[in-house]
């Protein structure tokens, strides 16, 4: 049988270049390896974004954003989480067999309370939900980062509680830790995320993209002297559009010396300005036509709602539900 992959979409605002790498550019491949499930978890973005319609324009501009880089609706099953119903109903049923204690412990809470915020009950059983995602759909795989390997055990604790409580009910699902995912280095050579403010967008006007680019931080060696191209985020983020040779190229300008960092920055900036040209040209293809996005989140939310029907009557008949 076919393998089923699944994984949860953030509709969090504009992505950046690790985003792509990270997240977008795997999970299009992934459409080779089997039938994807790719959510845009709006419940889960609830827990932080109190604004209806920043919610609903991240959420939008998420599903374009992934349509533009090569997510496929025909072959994969793209949808809103809040368009299907049974997330929130299989949320509850798992949140009475899941312990309080394994919540408790997880990183996002705590480190949210130990920040000194006060966490709502939303983001306490965030965890819940996120099983619910996975469980309802039977998948067989969740490739997510190391971020999120605590969440996937608490799935696998979940699903345990529930096949002891009312028998063999939910499928475990296996994580895929994808170790060897690149971090991806932002402006300031930490990693590139939102929270850091060191980001490249991928999406955007060329101007400011530019600019961003030009932010990247270097040392102060001059023009004329030899610069070490191992210690260079320009290295680093040219390389994700180079060609070996080309990267061997630049490296070598930098040892040569003569060539300032501007230059190089300059080069970086057309290799990534021509790599998402024609992901840039999609998703202006895509906005011409607003209703696109909507019907394509909506097939994809009857293709999804099939699935996760069969699961809930499943699970109703085993808990004692009707
Ligand atoms: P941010 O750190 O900007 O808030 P998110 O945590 O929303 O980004 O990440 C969304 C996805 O993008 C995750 O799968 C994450 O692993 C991936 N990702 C984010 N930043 C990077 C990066 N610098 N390098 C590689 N992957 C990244
Ligand atoms: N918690 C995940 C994140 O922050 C998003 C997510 C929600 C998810 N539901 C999921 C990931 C199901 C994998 C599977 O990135």
């Amino acid at each position: 049988m076919t393998k089923r992959i699944l994984t949860g979409i953030q509709p969090s605002g504009t992505l950046h270049l690790g985003n792509y790498f990270g997240a977008i550019r795997p999970l299009v491949e992934m459409q080779t390896r089997g039938q994807v499930f790719a959510i845009l978890v709006d419940l889960h973005a609830l827990t932080t974004v109190h604004d209806a319609t920043t919610l609903r324009a991240n959420t939008t501009n998420a599903a374009v954003d992934f349509l533009a880089c090569g997510l496929d609706p025909e072959r994969s099953i793209f949808f809103r989480q809040s368009d299907v119903p049974e997330h929130a109903e299989l949320l509850w049923i798992l949140s009475c067999v899941t312990p309080t204690g394994l919540l408790e412990r997880s990183h996002a809470y705590k480190d949210k309370v130990a920040r000194g915020l006060s966490a709502s009950a939303g983001l306490f059983i965030y965890p819940v939900l996120m099983a619910a995602d996975i469980l309802l759909y039977d998948a067989d795989v969740v490739p997510v980062g190391k971020d999120q390997k605590q969440h996937l055990e608490i799935a696998r604790d979940t699903v345990i509680k529930m096949n002891e409580a009312f028998g063999e009910v939910l499928k475990l699902p296996e994580p895929e830790i994808s170790e060897d995912v690149a971090v991806i280095p932002g402006l300031d050579g930490q990693k590139m995320s939102k929270s850091y403010g060191n980001t490249i967008d991928l999406f955007g006007d060329e101007k400011p993209i530019r600019k961003q680019v030009m932010r990247i931080v270097t040392d102060s060696t001059p023009l004329e002297e030899p610069k070490d191209p191992d210690a260079s985020t320009i290295v680093d983020l040219y390389r994700l559009f180079a060609s070996p040779a080309e990267a061997e190229e630049m490296k070598a300008a930098f040892r040569a010396g003569g060539t300032g960092y501007g230059h190089f920055k300059q080069r970086l900036f057309d290799a990534l300005w021509d790599h998402f040209a024609p992901m840039r040209a999609q998703r202006q293809e895509i906005l011409r036509n607003p209703a696109y996005v909507d019907e394509v989140l909506r097939a994809g939310a009857a293709r999804a709602r099939e699935v996760a029907g069969a699961t809930m009557a499943r699970v109703r008949e085993a808990v004692g539900l009707r």
